[in-house]
């Protein structure tokens, strides 16, 4: 047996997402853009419809959706097409101020954007990974342009406190962007009612496709295009929209807005049968906040003391799908785990679950006989 348990990477997609994306790969070819024939409407129409429900799943109007190839153009279109039109505008504002947990999809256009002239301030974090609102508090004020803050983090899960990050933000005019790759279609995100004036979501973290996803901005911030070409996506995106990607990302949220509440539920509780057993093995530490409101119901985030990283990776890829850190960073020790305290062996030696819409319990009596048999082997 084999356990996929790592669904904060990728996510299978839904046998309901694959039928509604797929007439749209192959009976109804039309580009969403040819206003001239019926099925170049009917393709816009399809198109409109994604927007809805993508809009109506993240508490926004459709006229704030921009679809894009996934969360990193949409953070990179949010950072850079921000601090393009404020070179334009007439605000003197310039700094801009994140967290150090961020995924990079966010730290390297932030970074990128500080070669050019946009002084960057990167807020640490504190044990459990959460933001100190007061840690932001202290670095407003009349420069800051942009707060960026990811809803909830891939690697340990914690859900940062959105709602007193914005409303400092608006008491001091900074605009506010939410990394929400890891939340959308996960924990209730009503983007307009907390303020959020931007927001960036993934299809494959959420049961939909890959290759796409959305910005969804507010009307009235100020946005650069960072895509030139056929003016598609009220000019804010050029490029065909991806028929099929977009229905299958608007079916994707649907359903899971469908079953969030009782998806998260029982997933909590298997998160919680895994961190049970593992706990009684001795010798392994959480990463991240405890379960509870605090911590995404689908992640688990360990460090197994006393045990070589990269030899326990090596036994548990046998019968496990789990992350040593994030996905997208491969290679390069957990910034993450660094930004807790981990030292570089400790977050080598460091196993992410991500549980998915389908996780079984028998999955995770699997996980718990991999990590138990790995620990026997490798301790002696
Ligand atoms: C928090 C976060 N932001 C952005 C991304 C990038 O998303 P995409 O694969 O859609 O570009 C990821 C992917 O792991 C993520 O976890």
């Amino acid at each position: 047996m084999f356990a996929y348990l790592d669904h904060q990477a990728s996510t299978p997609c839904d046998p309901a997402v694959l039928a509604a994306m797929a007439p749209w790969w192959s009976t109804h070819p039309a580009n969403a853009s040819s206003r001239g024939h019926r099925p170049g409407l009917e393709a816009a129409a399809a198109v409109e419809r994604a927007r809805d429900r993508v809009a109506a799943a993240l508490g926004a109007t459709p006229d704030w959706v921009v679809f894009t190839s996934g969360a990193t153009e949409a953070n990179n279109l949010a950072l850079k097409g921000l601090a393009e039109a404020a070179l334009s505008g007439s605000s003197p504002r310039r700094r801009l101020v994140s967290l150090v947990s961020e995924h990079r999809a966010v730290l390297d256009p932030l970074r990128y954007l500080e070669r050019h002239g946009f002084p960057l301030t990167l807020l640490t974090v504190q044990g459990d990974g959460r933001l100190d609102p007061a840690d932001l508090a202290r670095a407003l004020n009349d420069d800051v342009l942009l707060v960026s803050v990811m809803a909830a983090n891939n690697e340990i899960g914690v859900v940062q406190p959105l709602e007193a990050v914005a409303d400092l933000c608006r008491t001091h005019g900074a605009l506010l962007h939410v990394d929400a790759a890891q939340a959308a279609g996960h924990i209730p995100l009503a983007m307009d009612a907390l303020g959020i004036d931007l927001l960036s979501l993934s299809g494959h973290k959420c049961g939909g496709p890959k290759g796409v996803g959305a910005l969804l901005v507010r009307p009235g911030v100020p946005l650069a295009a960072q895509l030139h070409g056929g003016g598609q996506e009220g000019g804010r995106r050029a490029g065909s929209v991806a028929v099929p990607l977009v229905v299958g990302l608007g079916e994707a949220l649907a359903l899971a807005g469908a079953d969030q509440a009782e998806r998260a539920q029982r997933l909590a509780a298997l998160r919680d049968q895994l961190w049970g057993g593992l706990q009684a093995l001795g010798n392994i530490a959480l990463n991240g906040p405890p379960p509870g409101p605090t911590r995404l119901a689908h992640n688990l985030n360990i460090t197994v003391h006393g045990v070589d990283g990269a030899a326990l990776h090596r036994r548990l890829r046998r019968q496990l799908a789990v992350s040593s850190g994030s996905a997208c960073s491969e290679g390069s020790p957990s910034h993450v785990l660094a930004a807790l305290g981990r030292s570089r062996a400790e977050a080598a030696a460091s196993i992410r679950f991500g549980l998915g819409r389908a996780s079984t319990a028998a999955e995770i009596e699997l996980a718990l006989a991999a990590v138990s048999a790995a620990m026997r082997e490798l301790r002696g």
